[in-house]
């Protein structure tokens, strides 16, 4: 194997450290927010940090790479690392939301603006794209995800990655990304943010580890150790999958870093008994820098002086950090030259992330409660009075979601300034909050929010979970709406006016029961910095509805797990046989109910399939064709569609493609997302769309864990969601 001109340099460098600083390397400790206390001062004097997390203030992010370069003895520069997740200053949709436009495009766009603002504040790595694949809404960080789905993940976490590094990490702006948190953290059992996960290996190999697989091949700089137990070894001193997978199968040759105090954890796990233990496994299993605790300075020199760690051990973890520095050209320009980055919250910044918020509303009803034509779009022109109902109608704050620094309210438009923005002169809005906040039980206002509703055209309510309700350790075990907003929906719901619900929140809510109570539901998710223009613009057709979930929609959170790739069973739910508890016959022989993997007391469907979306436009799917019913392995073919857009509103729509493989060396799931596309179809047009696929795409770990295509019967469909029929054979064949 050839070694790379970085791979040298780190090299020449580690040969003249000290084991005191190469330790130093493998620790991160945390900024003091704007000032730089004295043992900071030390610990980078004497080489002692390697990386600062969570100072942003530029000045002192300056000051410390001067320290690091001018009072160091060999003159390391530091990696400034921050939780830039979705925007800096912009601040774009939650992830999830993000997911929600299934734009590949966007997701990038909106990373390397991220990348630009916080670089401007020193910053030069991330911690994101967060990957773990997340089909249980109880968990509060699925609305850090990009959903359910490894196929989409995987897209939008590549794109991800490209947007924070670019095509050259040493160029200005650009910033490490960190696919974390590796790996399977979003099964933690029951919702609860840390917990334990049990995932069989072949779960995990085609579930969940597939987004960070591609991370890793697409060359993201950083990863990052999950909190979580694996299968009983927690990942941060998992030897399998820190070494086996990643390393060894992977070849994956970036930085490790654990996650905040999770190698320090080890011990509360119950996997070592000290600190220093937990040093022991984790250097073992190769995590690079320890983030926030000192389990590795503190014991690395005597776990090294007692045999337990080779300092050559050491040397290969140093490496690695190293090599992150000199890749990002920190040796070169440790400061922040600010003379080519764009300003924070640019025109084209906020214009970008107003279309990141609009493309990832999903329309999820649009009907009239007494049968007349959709209430969506109004018209400017019929629609004089307007009730704007919700404690999230005018809050810059709770807009902007989870994970969010440094966006700042100040810089929002509020749903109801978006729509004072957009109307017609002399229309009247009137506003009343109700509650103040979505977790308000009070019901005072009610009177007041339905005699305004009773008074105009439509009422807009905007309703759902403030930021606080999701993210890391926000985890919920109901998740319906929150505090008494589904009693005010059920008041107003008495008034004959129209109601439209703008939905804003973290993660699937249960909203079964009120999607009757009202005519139409647009899923804005946490919209960020210019949600309130970009809704509005939906609401008056400024603008059409285009995203689709990226993640299934229960009826009711019993039904959790529920995802699209289920797999069949031996007794596959069906309309036919389902019986509901209220059918069942009192006193019933035990063999008389549907006998399939059916919950009694909810429809076995969800409330909304992965994938769903409306639009104002009306599709139609003509011609699907495969290029070839019989394909050799090894070779690549095409299908082949038509997209028609009926109506007279031009539009984007968004074509998913699915496959099953109906007999597999293990059981495959019934459905497999394998390709998407975002496309624009001009009213009363039809444009051809073409996917280009290889039988490599339908590779799966065997039986025997091994990535493998194995011979045999398919089935493919084309079309709109998840629940679509596939209804194109083909088989592959040796
Ligand atoms: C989270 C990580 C995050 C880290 C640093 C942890 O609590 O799990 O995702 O990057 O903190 O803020």
């Amino acid at each position: 194997m050839t070694t790379s001109p970085i791979e040298t340099k780190a090299m020449q460098l580690l040969s003249k450290m000290t084991l005191d600083e190469k330790l130093g390397q493998l620790s991160q400790t945390c900024g003091a927010g704007g000032h730089i206390p004295q043992y900071l001062v030390e610990g980078i004097q004497k080489g002692r940090v390697s990386s600062v997390i969570n100072e942003v203030d530029l000045a002192t992010v300056n000051e410390l790479q001067r320290i690091a370069k001018e009072e160091s003895r060999l003159g390391i520069p530091l990696l400034i690392g921050r939780d830039v997740i979705h925007g800096f200053k912009t601040i774009f949709p939650i992830p999830l939301g993000q997911a929600a436009a299934w734009s590949p495009e966007l997701v990038e766009k909106g990373a390397r603006i991220a990348a630009l603002e916080s670089a401007r504040a020193g910053v030069n790595w991330t911690f994101a794209p967060m990957i773990d694949i997340a089909r249980d809404p109880r968990w509060g960080r699925i609305a850090e995800s990009l959903g359910e789905d490894p196929f989409l993940c995987s897209q939008l976490g590549v794109a991800m990655v490209k947007g924070f590094q670019s095509d050259d990490l040493s160029t200005n702006g650009a910033i490490a990304a960190c696919a974390k948190h590796f790996v399977g953290y979003g099964a933690s059992e029951s919702g609860r943010d840390y917990n334990t996960t049990n995932i069989p290996e072949n779960e995990l190999r085609n579930v969940h580890l597939q987004p960070f697989y591609f991370a890793a091949k697409s060359g993201v700089a950083s990863f990052m150790s999950s909190f979580s137990d694996l299968n009983g070894v927690p990942a941060s001193g998992n030897q399998w999958l820190l070494k086996q997978i990643l390393r060894d199968e992977w070849q994956y040759k970036g930085l490790v870093v654990s996650d905040w105090e999770s190698i320090k954890e080890l011990k509360v796990h119950g996997l070592s008994a000290s600190d220093k233990d937990s040093a022991r496994l984790a250097a073992k299993a190769g995590i690079d820098i320890e983030m926030q605790s000192t389990c590795y300075i503190d014991n690395m020199k005597a776990l090294i002086d007692e045999s337990k760690i080779q300092e050559s051990e050491i040397d290969s973890l140093v490496l690695n950090v190293l090599q992150t520095k000199f890749a990002l050209g920190l040796f070169d320009q440790a400061y922040t030259d600010l003379s080519t980055l764009p300003a924070y919250l640019n025109h084209e910044h906020l214009s970008a992330a107003k279309e990141a918020a609009q493309k990832s509303c999903v329309l999820l009803q649009n009907q009239s409660r007494n049968g007349a034509s959709p209430i969506l779009p109004l018209n400017k022109n019929d629609t004089k009075r307007i009730a704007v109902i919700g404690p999230l109608a005018n809050d810059g704050y709770e807009q902007l979601g989870t994970w969010v620094f440094d966006g700042e309210e100040q810089h929002s438009i509020s749903c109801l300034s978006g729509l004072k923005e957009i109307v017609n002169e002399g229309t009247e809005i009137k506003f009343e909050p109700v509650f103040a906040s979505s977790r308000d039980k009070d019901t005072q206002q009610f009177e007041k929010a339905l005699s305004i509703t009773e008074q105009a055209d439509v009422a807009i309510l905007f309703l759902g979970e403030e930021s606080i309700l999701s993210g890391e350790a926000h985890c919920r075990s109901n998740i319906d709406l929150p505090g008494a907003q589904n009693e005010l929906i059920e008041y107003l719901s008495q008034s004959s006016t129209p109601i439209v619900l703008v939905i804003l929140a973290g993660r699937p809510l249960t909203i079964q029961p009120i999607v009757n109570k009202i005519d139409s539901i647009l899923y804005a998710w946490h919209p960020g910095t210019m949600g309130g223009i970009a809704i509005a613009e939906i609401l008056f057709g400024d603008a059409c509805p285009s995203g689709k979930l990226p993640v299934t929609f229960p009826r009711v959170v019993g039904q959790v797990p529920i995802y699209y790739a289920q797999k069949n069973s031996g007794r596959p739910a069906a309309e036919w046989s389902y019986v509901h508890i209220d059918d069942v016959p009192q006193r019933a022989p035990q063999t008389s109910l549907g006998m399939a993997a059916t919950h009694l007391d909810t429809h076995f469907t969800p409330l909304y399939s992965f994938g769903f979306g409306l639009s104002y436009a009306e599709f139609a799917y003509h011609d699907v064709n495969i290029s070839d019913n019989k394909i050799v392995i090894g070779e690549s073919f095409s299908v082949t569609l038509k997209v028609e857009n009926k109506s007279e509103i031009d539009a984007d729509e968004i074509v998913q493609l699915y496959i099953r493989d109906l007999v597999g060396s293990v059981t495959r799931p019934v459905k497999e997302l394998k390709g998407f596309q975002r496309v624009y179809v001009k009213a009363k047009s039809i444009v051809n769309v073409n996917f280009e696929l290889h039988t490599d795409d339908l590779a799966f770990y065997d039986i025997n864990n091994k990535l493998n295509v194995e011979a045999g019967d398919f089935l493919l469909g084309v079309g709109k969601d998840s629940s679509l029929e596939l209804n194109v054979a083909f088989e592959l064949i040796n």
